[in-house]
């Protein structure tokens, strides 16, 4: 379509193209199928410092803080510490207690923001060990971690990032495989997530071949004023980088609710001038999911909905866009892609500066 062949000329939509293949990048040699584990020589730990963990908190701004609430779901699932992922702009500043049983963990794609770098030397100053998942080699965040995974996602241009952060939520796949392998993750739960993430490439192709479909859906939501993104438990983080994403490049007003919150307040905005992107996988949550969906539509809010081929929807009156299914603890990056083309898309449509928006810069380097 036109809005496709327009889209050709930036640097957003070559990255969110070369994802299948940055993804395979992140994967390469890093699987040991035997096993059923990760292999990163990066992080200089030996099994017995790895075992010693007892908690694991993550570092970033911006979208990489998302992909890190993504990466805390990932380790507590797989691996059974506690994780939880914090904004490395606020860390530093609330004289944070650091403990020498917690594996720290910056994320970033440039390496070179000033308020992860602080976070880091925070940290070390007081004695805590601290990784890295970067994507830009020998950068300042690189250098001064005690090890680290880099993203091979290889150069990224635009401001808004899309194959680094998908890069980032293989990093931190890699690094919960690992971590649950030394613990209580058996062989065969290591073997299928293995198997998932082999096939993320492929399926992530498979999802950038809907971007007509997104494109149009895209040119709606960007008439709105305003908009909400929600979503539950592996779903929220998704949501929240989805509207992330759409309010830097388009400049519209996009807020992240978790499904279960909208009962307690947002629902009172819902009406038809604010649509709403919900983020519905096929998990435990799905129906409590939906019924939420009716709530919203009874109201007459415009839907999109990023879910799953056999998420049975009813009579719902919504724009469906289904994703391919993978094992239930990776499907959040797969149901991240769809909103890259979303917010891709409307700011086209609105015929914005795409991989410079106003106000904002790669990385920010200074406090
Ligand atoms: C800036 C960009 C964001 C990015 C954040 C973190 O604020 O505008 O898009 O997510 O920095 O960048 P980093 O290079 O550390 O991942």
């Amino acid at each position: 379509s036109d809005a496709v062949h327009a889209a050709g000329g930036s640097f957003m939509h070559r990255e969110i193209h070369e994802q299948p293949q940055s993804t395979e990048r992140a994967l390469r040699g890093r699987l040991d199928e035997r096993f059923g584990t990760a292999h990163l020589g990066g992080l200089n730990m030996d099994p017995r410092e790895t075992r010693a963990i007892r908690r694991v908190k993550i570092l970033g701004c911006g979208s990489a803080y998302y992909v890190g609430q993504m990466g805390a779901s990932l380790v507590e699932e797989l691996a059974r510490i506690p994780a939880d992922a914090e904004a490395a702009s606020e860390f530093r500043y609330r004289n944070p207690i650091i403990e020498p049983d917690t594996l720290y963990v910056a994320v970033s794609q440039s390496g070179e923001t000033i308020d992860t770098l602080l976070a880091v030397q925070e940290i070390r100053r007081k004695g805590g060990r601290v990784i890295g998942l970067v994507n830009v080699v020998g950068s300042a965040i690189a250098r001064e971690c005690d090890g680290g995974i880099y993203l091979h996602a290889g150069p990224e241009v635009a401001v808004a990032s899309t194959k680094a952060l998908t890069n980032m939520f293989v990093g931190f796949a890699l690094l919960a495989l690992q971590l649950g392998r030394v613990r209580d993750l058996s062989i065969a739960d290591g073997k299928r997530l293995i198997a998932g993430l082999n096939r993320l490439p492929g399926q992530i192709a498979e999802i950038l071949e809907q971007e007509e479909e997104l494109a149009a859906a895209a040119a709606r939501l960007a008439e709105a004023d305003s908009l909400f993104f929600i979503g539950r438990v592996r779903g929220f983080p998704v949501a929240r980088e989805g509207a992330q994403k759409f309010k830097e490049i388009s400049y519209r007003h996009a807020e992240a609710y978790q499904t279960s919150e909208l009962k307690h307040g947002p629902l009172a905005l819902i009406d038809e001038a604010l649509p709403t992107v919900a983020v519905v996988p096929s998990d435990e949550l799905t129906d409590r999911n939906v019924g939420a969906l009716h709530e919203i539509a009874a109201r007459r809010g415009p839907l999109v909905v990023v879910t799953h081929e056999d998420v049975d929807l009813g009579e719902l009156d919504a724009v469906r866009i289904a994703v391919p299914r993978n094992e239930r603890e990776l499907d959040p990056i797969l149901l991240t892609v769809p909103l890259q083309l979303l917010a891709y898309h409307a700011a086209l449509h609105l015929g914005l500066d795409i991989d410079k928006p106003r106000n904002l810069a790669k990385s920010v380097t200074v406090e």
